[in-house]
C-alpha cells in the first residue's frame, strides 16, 4: 500500500479561473489525494430535484488532469436552505426541547425520514454520475457525524423511532420496566408508545433509560450511515471512508466502522491540547505550539483498530484554528512531525485541511496550506519536506503490537450516564493508560470490546469496561498472558444495573468489589509502595493474592496468575510503577522516554517523535525540538 499526502479543497468557494493553477501547484507539491464535495450540496441541487453537477465534471477533470486521486464527500453535513421548507421538523432538538437553527451545519436529525429520503436521493445521484470517473478514488460520508453534539437529539422523529427500537429489543413492556427497574418511583409502562425521551425529567431520568437512547442513539448514527454506504456500493468499488473527529464518543465507531473500508480522523494537534486534553497548565504551556505528545497517537491507535487496519488523518492541522479557546501558531516542523507520527503508525494517507484560507465565512481565521492571498503559508514547504521523505522511504510494514488496550464506546455513555464522581471520565481513564504506556516506549494496538483472541499479546489492559462481553470475557479466560483488569471493570449487567453476584466477575480471580468511592481532585489515597489513586476507589475482599496495598493496608492491586485487578485510579506514579512490574513479569521490554520525546516501532524502522520545544537526546542522539527521526535495524 503505497502512502500518500493530500489536501482538502473546495472548488466551489473559488473562482474557477483558480482551478488550475491550484490543481498545478497541488501536483507539483507532491500531493496524491484530494478531498472535494462534502459540503456544496447547494451547488449541486440548487432547487429540489434539479441537479447542476457540470462545475463539478469540471472541477474532477481539472484536479484528475493534474494526476490527482479524488476523495469525493457526500454533502449530507449541508442540507440546503430549500430543504427546511419541505420538512420544517427536520432539525435536530437540544436537550432543553429547542430545535437546532438553519446558518451553520449538521442541521438536521438522523432520525428524520423524510431528511434520510433525500439524503438516499442526492447520493445515489453522485454515485451514479461518479462511480465511472476514473479520477474518483476514494469516498466520504458526511463529515464528522457527532461534531456539534448532533447525536443527541430529542425531536418528535426521535421519539418515534426510539419507541419502535425499544420494541425490537424488549418484545414486551413488562420485560422493559423489569429490565429498567421501573417499580423503582412507579416509573412503570403500559405501552411503548407512552415511553418519552430522558429529557425535561423533574429531576434525574433513570439510567437505564439513558442508557437505552444513548444505543438507541448510536444505532441511528450506524444506519444513516449505512444507508450511504448501501447506495454507494451499488455503483463502485471504490474504498469508502468517514471522517471521525478526536475524543468524541457519541457512537459507536465500530460499529459504523464495519459497514465502511477506512477510518480517517481530523487531527488538529494544538486545537485539542487547548480545547480538551486534560493536562497540567505547565503541559500546557511546554506542548502549546505543539499538541499533546500522546493525544493524536492514541486516535491513530483507535481510528486503525475502527479502520479495521485501513485509516487516514482525513484533515490534518496546518497552523492556527478558529475554534479553540486560544489558537496558537505551530511550532516550525510541527505539520511535517504530525504527518510522519501518522505514516509511523500505519496511515494511509495524510491530507492538510485546508488547500487554501478563506477569506469569509466561520473559518477565515483558520490557516491553510496558502494564505487567503494565494502565497505559500509556513505548512506549505512542510508539506513538500514529507511529500519528498514520503517518496524516498521505502514502505514500513505494520506489524502487531505486543500491548494491546481495550476501548469500549458504551462505557463512556455509562460513566457519563452514572459518573458517580464528577471528574470520573471512562475516556480520562483509558487515555491515562496509555500515556503511562507511552512512556514506558511501547506500541499499542487497540481493541474493540467484542474482540474474541488475545494470542499474540504479552499485556492486555481493560480498564473500566462497563460490561465486559461475552466474547473478551472468553479470550480474557483463554489468554495466557499478563492482564490488567479494573477499575469499575464489569460493574453493570447489560441493562445498567449492579450484577449479583458483585462485580468484577472475573474467572479465576477470587475477589469482590464491597464498596466504591469517588474523590473530589485535591484528594488522594496514598499507596504502600508510592503514588496514589485519585478520583475513584474500590475496596475489595476475597482470597485472591494482593500485589500492592494502599497506605491504609487495603488491597490496591490483586492478582491470580496473570490476571491483575487495580482497584483505582492510578495518578502517574503509581501507574508508572504497576506498568513497569506488569511488563517485567511479562517479558516485555520497555524503553522509559524523556518527556515530550516518543518511540514508535513499523516493521523495521524506529521513529523518535519530539514533540518538545527545544532538542532532546535520548540513547546517544539528539533528536531537535519538533523533528522526527528514524532508522533501520
Ligand atoms: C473539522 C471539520 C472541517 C473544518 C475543520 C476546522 O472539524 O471537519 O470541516 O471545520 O474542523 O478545523
Amino acid at each position: 500500500m503505497k502512502r500518500g499526502l493530500g489536501v482538502c479543497y473546495y472548488p466551489e468557494q473559488w473562482d474557477e479561473s483558480l482551478w488550475a493553477s491550484d490543481a498545478a501547484r497541488m501536483a507539483e507539491l507532491g500531493l496524491t489525494w484530494v478531498r472535494i464535495g462534502e459540503f456544496a450540496w447547494t451547488r449541486m441541487e440548487p432547487q429540489p430535484g434539479h441537479y447542476d453537477w457540470a462545475w463539478l465534471d469540471r472541477a474532477i477533470e481539472t484536479l484528475g488532469a493534474q494526476g490527482l486521486k479524488v476523495v469525493l464527500g457526500t454533502p449530507t453535513a449541508t442540507p440546503p436552505r430549500w430543504m427546511l421548507d419541505l420538512y420544517p421538523d427536520m432539525l435536530a432538538v437540544d436537550a432543553q426541547g429547542r430545535p437546532r437553527g438553519f446558518g451553520s451545519r449538521r442541521h438536521y436529525d438522523f432520525s428524520h425520514q423524510g431528511y434520510r429520503g433525500e439524503c438516499a436521493k442526492i447520493v445515489a445521484q453522485m454515485a451514479i454520475r461518479y462511480s465511472k470517473t476514473p479520477h474518483v478514488c476514494a469516498w466520504q460520508t458526511d463529515n464528522e457525524y457527532a461534531c456539534h453534539n448532533t447525536v443527541l437529539s430529542y425531536s418528535a422523529a426521535a421519539r418515534a423511532t426510539f419507541q419502535n427500537w425499544l420494541a425490537q429489543r424488549y418484545q414486551s413492556v413488562d420485560a422493559l420496566n423489569r429490565a429498567w427497574g421501573n417499580v423503582f418511583w412507579s416509573m412503570d409502562y403500559t405501552a411503548f408508545d407512552q415511553i418519552g425521551l430522558p429529557n425535561l425529567t423533574v429531576t434525574e431520568a433513570n439510567p437505564a433509560h439513558v442508557m437505552a437512547f444513548r444505543r438507541f442513539a448510536s444505532d441511528e448514527v450506524v444506519s444513516f450511515n449505512k444507508l450511504q454506504t448501501d447506495i454507494l456500493r451499488k455503483h463502485t468499488a471504490a474504498p469508502i471512508a468517514h471522517n471521525y473527529m478526536g475524543q468524541v464518543t457519541d457512537f459507536d465507531h465500530f460499529a459504523t466502522g464495519a459497514d465502511l473500508d477506512i477510518a480517517a480522523w481530523d487531527a488538529y494537534p494544538i486545537g485539542f491540547l487547548s480545547d480538551r486534553v486534560v493536562a497540567s497548565p505547565d503541559d500546557k504551556r511546554h506542548f502549546l505550539r505543539q499538541g499533546d505528545p500522546d493525544f493524536q497517537a492514541f486516535h491513530h491507535d483507535l481510528y486503525r483498530a475502527v479502520g479495521r487496519g485501513r485509516w487516514w488523518v482525513m484533515e490534518q492541522q496546518p497552523g492556527p484554528v478558529n475554534w479553540a479557546p486560544w489558537n496558537p501558531d505551530p511550532l516550525p516542523g510541527m505539520a511535517r512531525l504530525w504527518a510522519w507520527e501518522a505514516f509511523a503508525h500505519g496511515a494511509e494517507a495524510v491530507c492538510y485541511f485546508r488547500w487554501r484560507q478563506a477569506p469569509f465565512a466561520q473559518e477565515a481565521m483558520h490557516a491553510g496550506l496558502l494564505r487567503p492571498d494565494s502565497a505559500p503559508a509556513p505548512a506549505f514547504a512542510e508539506a513538500a519536506q514529507v511529500a519528498r521523505e514520503l517518496a524516498a522511504m521505502p514502505d514500513v510494514a505494520h506489524t502487531q503490537a505486543k500491548v494491546a488496550l481495550v476501548f469500549d464506546y458504551a462505557s463512556d455513555w455509562a460513566w457519563q450516564t452514572q459518573p458517580q464522581g464528577r471528574d470520573f471520565s471512562y475516556f480520562g481513564l483509558v487515555f491515562d493508560m496509555y500515556r503511562g504506556l507511552r512512556r514506558l516506549g511501547l506500541d499499542i494496538d487497540i481493541l474493540p470490546p467484542h474482540t474474541a483472541d488475545l494470542s499474540g499479546y504479552a499485556l492486555v489492559l481493560a480498564p473500566g469496561l462497563a460490561t465486559i462481553t461475552p466474547a473478551l470475557m472468553a479470550a480474557l479466560t483463554a489468554y495466557q498472558g499478563t492482564a490488567l483488569i479494573g477499575p469499575r471493570a464489569n460493574a453493570k449487567t447489560a441493562e445498567f444495573a449492579i450484577p449479583v453476584p458483585l462485580p468484577p466477575n472475573l474467572p479465576g480471580l477470587d475477589c469482590v468489589v464491597a464498596r466504591v468511592e469517588s474523590l473530589p481532585p485535591d484528594v488522594r489515597v496514598p499507596l504502600a509502595n508510592g503514588g496514589a489513586f485519585h478520583r475513584w476507589r474500590e475496596k475489595l475482599e476475597g482470597a485472591a493474592e494482593v500485589v500492592e496495598h494502599t497506605a491504609d493496608s487495603l488491597p490496591a492491586l490483586l492478582r491470580a496468575g496473570g490476571a491483575h485487578y487495580l482497584c483505582g485510579w492510578p495518578d502517574d506514579t503509581a501507574l508508572d510503577r504497576v506498568l513497569t512490574q506488569l511488563c517485567h513479569g511479562a517479558d516485555l521490554p520497555i524503553h522509559p522516554m524523556p518527556k515530550g520525546l516518543r518511540r514508535r516501532r513499523a516493521g523495521d524502522v524506529t521513529f523518535l517523535i519530539n514533540y518538545n520545544p527545544h532538542p532532546v537526546t535520548y540513547e546517544g542522539q539528539t533528536i531537535n525540538a519538533a523533528d522526527v527521526v528514524w532508522s533501520r535495524a
